[in-house]
């Protein structure tokens, strides 16, 4: 037992309040959160880990793997930085590579029409990718390129921290999640990257090939829509 604990928790909100201060000077602490959504300015700013801008600095005119010589583009990520729902492909395509943005080709013209039936707008969540160099001829990314690239998407979501995390089909999901369970038997199942919920789902990109099996997507979709509306996060 402490000698007097009331003294000794005095200490500890006079060095949480110096804390505190010193984070607001740093510029990282926000208001306090007030009920409702997330948003920009409402959200709670508690945050030690680099931030997006930072995050893309670090990455530079990265040369980490091969796929650095044949890119047009690096396909960082698009979206909200304080975003409560956050999805991840494995890699940017052709039209990705060409524009500099994750998910504009087909397989994002089919996200973007899940998000919008959803009630979700596209800059209000955070797509990116395990890799953010195009694997040439759309093949999927090898090991060594995963390992390189992996540590910006977890670097990413730190700064994020999004309360759900969608992986969109084999390889995000199991990158993530550092496992080589198949798919089909994490897919639909809660699963947990550090302690952020994660729903691993079909790559678009599948569902335009296989339109019968939209439907589980849709119904993955429609858990992780319940949950983030049970953390009012939506
Ligand atoms: N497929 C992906 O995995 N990511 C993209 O950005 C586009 C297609």
């Amino acid at each position: 037992m402490p000698e007097d604990p009331v003294k000794e928790l005095r200490q500890l909100v006079v060095s949480l309040g110096e804390w505190l201060k010193y984070q607001r000077r740093l510029g990282r602490l926000g208001e306090p959160k007030k009920a409702g959504p997330r948003s920009q300015e409402q959200a709670p700013v508690i945050n030690l880990f680099p931030n997006l801008t930072e995050i893309r600095a670090e990455l530079g005119d990265c040369r980490r793997c091969k796929l650095a010589a044949r890119r047009t583009h690096i396909v960082f990520g698009d979206g909200a930085s304080r975003a409560a729902l956050m999805f991840s492909g494995e890699g940017p395509g052709e039209e990705e590579d060409l524009q500099g943005l994750p998910f504009v080709g087909a397989a994002g013209q089919l996200l973007n029409n899940l998000l919008n039936k959803l009630g979700l707008k596209r800059e209000e969540v955070y797509i990116a990718n395990v890799v953010k160099c195009r694997p040439l001829g759309n093949r999927d990314p090898e090991a060594d390129e995963i390992t390189a690239c992996l540590p910006f998407l977890k670097k990413q979501i730190n700064a994020i921290r999004p309360q759900v995390i969608v992986t969109l089909g084999r390889i995000a999901t199991q990158a993530l999640l550092d496992t080589k369970t198949p798919l089909t038997r994490l897919r639909g199942q809660w699963q947990r990257y550090r302690q952020i919920p994660v729903m691993p789902t079909f790559h678009p990109s599948y569902l335009l090939r296989f339109p019968k099996e939209r439907h589980k997507t849709w119904e993955d979709m429609q858990r992780v829509m319940e949950f983030l509306v049970a953390h009012e996060e939506i």
